[in-house]
């Protein structure tokens, strides 16, 4: 008998679950309707609080230049989308087109997800990106990508849950204090 066939324990009791492991929530069923759409000026305030609660971090004047560059910018490929189940902002979504960065043809890029602990898990960030892949294909583009930090893997299980795989750049940086 092989050293593998001789324990009768099951294979994932014997090695335990991978310490990145996301503990899953229980699913929080949506009431009322979802619909998602670009962002409203005064849906600002609401974006800006579910970021704050997601980073911990207030960042009002970050927020208020990115609405100005990107909520009425879809002519030049930006999008700004918010879900919202009936009329509460409960997620959103910031994704552009770039044209022949890192030498790439013209590809999206999303560049923010977040959708509010309280509404996760229910399919809202999956029709997020959905949203935001249609407006990146009706334009003529198709490939989309991210960049994520390597020890998110909430937002890492959430990308690879949509398909999306590592890609072919690799991320440089350099400390210009050094
Ligand atoms: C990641 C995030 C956007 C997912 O939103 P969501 O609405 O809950 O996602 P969905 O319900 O559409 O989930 C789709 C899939 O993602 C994966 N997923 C989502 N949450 C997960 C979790 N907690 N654990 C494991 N897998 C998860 C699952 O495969 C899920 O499909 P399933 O429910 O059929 O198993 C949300 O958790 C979030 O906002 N997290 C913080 C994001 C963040 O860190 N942003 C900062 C960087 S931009």
């Amino acid at each position: 008998m092989s050293k593998i066939a001789a324990s009768s324990a099951p294979l994932k009791r014997r090695i335990g679950k991978p310490k990145t492991a996301v503990a899953k929530p229980t699913p929080k069923p949506i009431t009322g309707d979802l619909s998602i759409r670009p962002v409203r000026p005064d849906e600002l305030a609401a974006v800006i609080a579910i970021d704050a609660l997601v980073t911990g971090i207030e960042k009002r004047a970050y927020w208020n230049s990115l609405y100005r560059r990107y909520a009425d910018a879809v002519a030049t490929g930006q999008h700004f989308l918010v879900a919202l189940r009936g009329t509460e902002v409960i997620g959103f979504a910031i994704g552009e087109v770039r044209d022949w960065e890192f030498g790439s043809p013209p590809c999206g890029w999303v560049f923010a997800i977040d959708v509010r602990p309280d509404a996760r898990l229910a399919g809202v960030a999956s029709e997020l990106l959905k949203a935001i892949c249609d407006n990146f294909r009706r334009v003529g583009v198709n490939k989309v990508r991210t960049m994520l930090s390597r020890d998110n893997t909430l937002i890492l299980s959430f990308f690879r849950s949509q398909g999306m795989m590592i890609g072919p750049f690799i991320p440089l940086e350099l400390d210009l204090d050094a």
